[in-house]
């Protein structure tokens, strides 16, 4: 396998956009894909609202900033990808779509190609599977948001995960900047197994009436230093995305306890999905 000089990033959203303006930032020629073109401009913009405020924070020169820009490239084929020594999928955390796309990759791409997935809970040997003989070339690589700020990457073998293949991988969550922590193919792995009961717990505390939204998400920041409250965090991860890991990890770890509260369910359903729609637990239309 090459050393990595190309990454892909399948998915524009606020994972995929973070993964690769910190691969551009990084030096990294990036190619991004995604299946709908207002994903795309949305990205964009956003990449040119931070790396606009990082030069005026001094954090990076104009030229820096341009060169950034100009490493990352966005497509519309996921043909594109066909020269990104690895490829990172940060699309729907939804097992189905997930499997389809990476038996779709596995006949795509060639066999010196690493296919990463961003997901929070699905089982990294499930997805692998799907890649049939590309299974040994699959690695969970799971960034946190918003990634150019957070220093961690959970690295997770599959069941046929190849040493080389995980030896690359960690070196290229370095070369970005990151921590690279093993945790083991469990849904949820070690992040979402913590982070996701604390953030339940909030939502039946609300719904059972124990306090308001932001009285649950103040004791949280005043009483115990974290820098949100449970609630403004399920908003910002996307209350769609924590159902989808709840429901992966009751029906993974065989646990009715991991199940997502009834409230959380009914605020997306109403299409109430945080931060990305605007309105979640809270609202921000401001
Ligand atoms: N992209 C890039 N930079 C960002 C950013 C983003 N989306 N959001 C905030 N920042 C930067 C800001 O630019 C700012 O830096 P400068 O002022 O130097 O420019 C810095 O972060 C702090 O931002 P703010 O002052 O606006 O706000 P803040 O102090 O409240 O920090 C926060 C924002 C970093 C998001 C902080 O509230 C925080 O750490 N929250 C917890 C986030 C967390 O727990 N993430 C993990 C989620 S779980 C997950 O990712 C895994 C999963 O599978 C679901
Ligand atoms: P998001 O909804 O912001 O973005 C997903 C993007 O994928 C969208 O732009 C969508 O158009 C695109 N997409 C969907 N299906 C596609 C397909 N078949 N082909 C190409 N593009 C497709 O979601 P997100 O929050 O960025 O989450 C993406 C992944 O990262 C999920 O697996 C999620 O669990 C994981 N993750 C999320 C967080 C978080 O805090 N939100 C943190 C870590 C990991």
């Amino acid at each position: 396998m090459h050393s990595i000089k190309t990454v892909g990033v399948i998915g524009a959203g606020q994972m995929g956009g973070g993964i690769a303006q910190v691969a551009g930032i990084s030096g990294f020629s990036t190619i991004v894909y995604d299946q709908y073109d207002q994903a795309i401009t949305k990205c964009q913009a956003l990449h040119d609202k931070l790396l606009a405020r990082a030069v005026q924070k001094e954090r990076m020169t104009q030229q820096e900033a341009d060169a950034a820009k100009e490493r990352i490239g966005f497509v519309s084929n996921l043909d594109d990808l066909a020269s990104a020594d690895i490829v990172i999928e940060a699309i729907v955390e939804n097992e189905a779509v997930k499997t389809e796309l990476f038996a779709k990759l596995a006949t795509m791409l060639t066999d010196q190609q690493i296919l990463a997935t961003n997901t929070s809970s699905i089982s990294i040997t499930t997805i692998a599977t799907a890649a049939g003989a590309a299974a040994d070339r699959v690695i969970g690589m799971h960034f946190f948001n918003p990634v150019p700020v957070m220093k961690l990457v959970e690295v997770i073998n599959g069941l046929a995960t190849c040493p080389e293949v995980t030896k690359r991988t960690i070196a290229l969550a370095e070369a970005m900047g990151k921590v690279a922590v093993p945790a083991n193919d469990r849904a949820g792995f070690v992040s979402n197994r913590v982070l996701m009961p604390m953030i339940n717990e909030a939502f039946y505390a609300w719904m059972e009436g124990v306090a308001e939204p932001e009285h649950i998400d103040q004791i949280m920041m005043l009483g115990m230093a974290h820098p949100m409250g449970p609630l403004r965090l399920a908003d910002f991860i996307g209350l769609d995305t924590c159902v989808h890991i709840m429901d992966v990890m009751a029906e993974g770890l065989n646990n009715e306890r991991y199940r997502a509260c009834p409230l959380i369910k009914q605020l997306v359903s109403a299409g109430r999905l945080g931060n990305k729609t605007r309105r979640g637990v809270f609202s921000y239309e401001k």
